[in-house]
């Protein structure tokens, strides 16, 4: 993965545009603090309010695509939008299996321009596998932001990616567009309070509509994402609240909010008090008492970037500081370890004896994010976290096979659970993601299912009588995509049912199952 090495216009992007707003955080007036979407544009803009058609900032050379690994084969962009019902099925999927999995990724409009950087750039597409009664019915959509709708008017990108800066004018998108980068709702996908939401990274979600997955406008949840959120917020089986966090630039640096199940806002986004710097956070973890956050030392480099440098800077003198927010709003306890990097959690639970567990995936540092003499490795990782003694932790992989995006039955967040499924590098190593690992911590088990294909994150489902396990995958030889259903007591013996999809899924990120509400 290149640096990221970008300017105050791709700072913008990751900047909460909300500030400049009259709207505070815990009583603290934001209306000082400056909007760098709108008020630290790109050199190139600031010099073009008087600016002319033959002013106008040469836009950027397209990308050659067929030199970006995460632009081609099993991640080549999918165009095209479809409905189709009655999928070919290999097996039986169970009568009384009744919902919808689905999953958001990365997935250019329109072939890019300037630059484009996986995971973090590209527009987002949806897809939608429903189940009921033994079939499979497939659609998939573009979140349709002003920017996909712009270009899908023009026929061809205008914004570019990233890391080179460039933003249109006013004379190509109109005053209310220009200056802007593009919005990338296209990390995770969540139901909550009523809405479907694409999620993004430290920003604004899109509600969709849940029946047709038509983009319906953008949100922030009664106010509780009006900063930003994180695309991977929790929700408490317990209690129906869904937990977020954000990051931004300047102090307070990070926040944590509250939505009721109802999708109003509980808490407002709140300072997470003891943060000193500008850091990048992924993902969260929840317990019934805390929102557990693991700060590792990936800080935003503001001095770096604006002497052309990385935007992102690994500092691991700093260490990893986890943060133990109590949900009802007393002080945070803070706990330090050896530094580390985390993408994604599995999930978190409170001990009798206060303290927490934690399981995760642990990277030795960010791939990508910084040069280090050896490969970033990862492990399935449980954490036992004390708040008055630190921090122990047991690697629960037998080896390592670069781990990520592990998931558990949803319905057990905040509590004890028993399986993680995770996507791991095979056993004969094809150099992809291309196998689905099996913890069974109560049985203490860890089995593989390699399914000679590109597979993506799985994600658990609940049947009436019997539990499964759902993802997708691409056949690199063919190119043809698949829906697999395994069973959650024996996903190593492969799928109970495998659907044909009916045009390639790219790779992708996250999804979530969603039973039918009737
Ligand atoms: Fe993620």
């Amino acid at each position: 993965m290149p640096k990221l090495i970008t300017t105050t216009a791709s700072i913008a992007r990751l900047w909460p545009r909300r500030f400049g707003t009259n709207r505070t955080i815990d009583g603290r007036d934001l209306r000082q603090r400056p909007n760098l979407n709108r008020d630290h544009r790109h050199p190139r803009l600031a010099e073009s309010s008087a600016m002319t058609a033959s002013d106008v900032p040469t836009r950027p050379a397209p990308v050659d695509m067929s030199r970006n690994p995460f632009l081609t084969g099993v991640f080549a962009p999918q165009r095209d939008e479809v409905d189709a019902v009655d999928l070919p099925v290999s097996g039986e999927i169970p009568a009384d299996l009744r919902g919808s999995y689905l999953r958001n990724g990365p997935n250019m409009r329109f072939d890019p321009i300037g630059s484009y950087v996986y995971p973090i750039d590209g527009d987002a597409m949806v897809h939608r596998i429903s189940l009921d009664g033994g079939r499979a019915s497939y659609r998939n959509r573009f979140v349709r932001t002003p920017m996909v709708l712009t270009e899908e008017a023009a026929g061809h990108a205008i914004w570019s990616g990233i890391t080179d800066g460039y933003t249109p004018s006013a004379a190509e998108v109109g005053d209310e567009l220009a200056g802007t980068t593009r919005e990338l709702p296209d990390i995770n996908i969540v139901r909550h309070g009523g809405r479907l939401l694409a999620m993004a990274e430290a920003d604004r979600p899109y509600q969709l509509a849940p029946e047709d997955l038509a983009t319906l406008a953008r949100t922030d949840c009664d106010g509780a994402m009006f900063v930003g959120s994180t695309a991977h917020p929790k929700i408490d089986p317990s209690t129906g609240e869904m937990v977020l966090f954000n990051y931004v630039l300047e102090a307070p640096y990070l926040t944590w909010a509250v939505v009721g199940p109802d999708g109003r806002a509980i808490r407002t986004p709140t300072p997470v008090d003891g943060v000193d710097a500008p850091i990048m956070i992924h993902d969260m973890a929840l317990t019934s008492r805390y929102v557990v956050l693991f700060v590792c030392p990936l800080i935003f480099d503001i001095e770096s970037v604006m002497s052309g440098g990385s935007l992102l800077s690994w500092q691991p003198r700093r260490g990893t500081r986890i943060a133990l927010i109590p949900r009802d709003g007393t002080a945070v306890r803070w706990i330090d370890a050896d530094p580390f990097w985390v993408w994604h959690f599995a999930n978190a639970f409170d001990n009798p004896d206060g303290s927490v567990t934690v399981d995760y995936v642990e990277w030795t540092y960010p791939g990508g994010f910084s040069d280090q003499p050896t490969p970033a490795a990862s492990s399935l990782t449980r954490a036992v976290i004390r708040p008055d003694a630190g921090i122990t932790k047991t690697v629960l992989n037998s080896s390592e096979p670069d781990m990520e995006f592990p998931r558990i039955d949803d319905r057990m967040l905040t509590r004890e659970h028993h399986r993680i499924a995770s996507v791991a590098k095979g056993p004969r190593d094809s150099g992809d993601l291309d196998s689905l690992w099996f913890h069974d911590l109560a049985a203490g088990t860890e089995t593989v299912w390699t399914p000679g294909a590109a597979i993506g994150e799985p994600i658990y489902i609940p049947g009436a009588e019997r539990d499964y396990w759902g993802a997708i995958g691409t056949d690199p030889t063919d190119m043809t995509s698949h829906f697999y259903l395994l069973s959650a007591d024996a996903p190593q013996d492969g799928p109970i049912a495998t659907v044909d999809l009916p045009i390639r899924v790219p790779a992708g990120l996250h999804g979530a199952w969603l039973p039918d509400p009737s």
